[in-house]
C-alpha cells in the first residue's frame, strides 16, 4: 500500500489550472459546443463504410496521413509538406507551443478568444498576455504588437472568426500583425467555413505564419481532425514533436471522404447560413437582447435581465446553449450555436417565451 502525497509532485502550473469545464449536462438541443447539427450524409457513411472492409485495424495509422494529406492539398492549391495532421485542431495548438515557447515564455492573445490557448499555455509552463477586444470585438495591431514586444513573445494566436465573440478581427490589422511581428501568428480558421476569409494565401509570402482549420464544425466533431498548414521548415519541426500515430486511420480516411466529396457538406453549410441568418432576425426582435456581428456558426447574445436565469430556463426546456457570463467582457452573454430548423425554432421560441416576462 502507497500514499504518496500526489499533491506535491503535482507541477504548480498544472495544479493551479482550472479545469476545462465542458458542459456536459444531458439535453435534446445542443447547441453549446459549436458543432454541426448535421451527422455526415448516408452518401458519405456509404463511401466510409465500403473503404472500411479494407481497413488493416490490426495495423497502426498511417503515420503522415499521406492520403488525407494528398485531398487537402488538392483542395487548398497547396503541397502536402505545407500541411501537418492533428488529433483535432487542439492538438496542433499544444504541438506549436511545444515547438516554439519554452517554460516561462509568454504568448499573446486577444481577450475574450478560445478558451484552450491559454489552458494549453499553463499546462507548458508558458504565460498569456491578453490584449482586450474594443467594444466591436476588435483590436488594433499596434497594441498586439507592442504587448509581444515588451513581453519578447515569440507566437500570437489569432481566433479569426474569434471564438466566442464570432466575428472576424479587421482583415488590416490581422495583416499588419502577420507583417510586422517578428515571431510566429497563428491564425486559427476553425470557422472558415461559414466566414469564408482566410489568410492561407499569404503563407507563401510570410514564413511566419501558420493557419489552422478543423473539422470538427462541419460534420466531423467525432472524429477529432483538423490540420494546420504553413511554411515545410514549420511542418518539420511540428513533426518531430508530434506522436507518430496521432491520428487514427477511421479519422483520416472519414475526412478523406469529406474532404473529396466536399459538395454534399457545402450543402449543409449552406443550410447553417440560412439558419443563421434567420436565427439573426429573430433574435434582433426581442428588445431585451443584444445580437453581436457573426462570421461563425455561432452568436454570441447579451440579454438585459441574468443570462443564468435564461441559461437555466434553456435547460430546463431541454435546450442547451453556453453561458459565458462569468467571463468580465461577456457578462450576461450567451452563445448559441446555429442548429436546424427546428432546434432552432424551439430555442427562439423558448428565448422568448421568457423574454416575454420582461416587457
Ligand atoms: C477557435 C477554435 N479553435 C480550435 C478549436 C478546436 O477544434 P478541434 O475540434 O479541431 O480541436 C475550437 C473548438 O471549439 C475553436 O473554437
Amino acid at each position: 500500500m502507497s500514499n504518496v502525497d500526489l499533491a506535491k509532485l503535482i507541477k504548480d502550473n498544472v495544479r493551479s489550472l482550472k479545469p476545462y469545464s465542458i458542459e456536459n449536462i444531458r439535453s435534446e438541443v445542443k447547441l453549446h459546443a459549436n458543432e454541426s447539427p448535421f451527422p455526415p450524409s448516408k452518401e458519405l457513411y456509404d463511401l466510409f463504410a465500403a473503404s472500411l472492409k479494407n481497413f488493416p485495424l490490426n495495423r497502426y495509422p498511417d503515420p503522415d496521413s499521406k492520403n488525407l494529406k494528398e485531398s487537402i492539398a488538392k483542395r487548398l492549391d497547396t503541397k502536402t509538406d505545407h500541411l501537418v495532421i492533428g488529433n483535432g485542431s487542439d492538438e496542433i495548438i499544444l504541438l506549436l507551443l511545444q515547438v516554439f515557447c519554452m517554460e516561462e515564455d509568454t504568448i499573446i492573445i486577444p481577450d475574450p478568444t478560445f478558451a484552450m490557448y491559454a489552458i494549453i499555455s499553463q499546462s507548458l509552463g508558458i504565460k498569456t498576455k491578453n490584449i482586450p477586444l474594443d467594444s466591436n470585438w476588435d483590436f488594433k495591431a499596434s497594441l498586439i504588437l507592442e504587448s509581444a514586444e515588451k513581453n519578447k513573445s515569440r507566437l500570437i494566436f489569432l481566433s479569426y472568426p474569434n471564438n466566442p465573440t464570432g466575428n472576424c478581427f479587421s482583415e488590416t490589422e490581422v495583416r499588419k500583425v502577420i507583417e510586422q511581428f517578428e515571431g510566429i501568428v497563428v491564425v486559427d480558421e476553425a470557422y472558415y467555413d461559414f466566414s469564408k476569409k482566410s489568410f492561407i494565401s499569404e503563407i507563401k509570402n510570410h514564413n511566419n505564419l501558420v493557419v489552422l482549420r478543423s473539422f470538427s464544425k462541419i460534420g466531423l466533431a467525432a472524429m477529432r481532425v483538423g490540420f494546420g498548414i504553413a511554411d515545410p521548415l514549420i511542418i518539420q519541426e511540428v513533426n518531430k514533436v508530434r506522436l507518430p500515430y496521432n491520428s487514427n486511420m477511421l479519422s483520416q480516411s472519414f475526412a478523406e471522404h469529406l474532404i473529396n466529396n466536399f459538395q454534399v457538406v457545402q450543402r449543409q453549410i449552406d443550410s447553417i447560413l440560412n439558419e443563421r441568418s434567420r436565427l439573426i432576425d429573430e433574435l434582433e426582435k426581442i428588445n431585451s437582447i443584444t445580437v453581436f456581428p457573426t462570421d461563425s456558426n455561432f452568436i454570441l447574445f447579451r440579454t438585459e435581465r441574468s443570462a443564468d436565469e435564461l441559461f437555466t430556463h434553456l435547460i430546463y426546456n431541454g435546450i442547451l446553449v453556453r453561458n459565458l457570463s462569468s467571463h468580465p467582457k461577456l457578462h450576461n452573454c450567451l452563445r448559441v450555436t446555429v442548429g436546424t430548423t427546428n432546434e432552432n425554432d424551439r430555442f427562439i421560441s423558448e428565448v422568448k417565451a421568457y423574454a416575454m416576462g420582461d416587457e
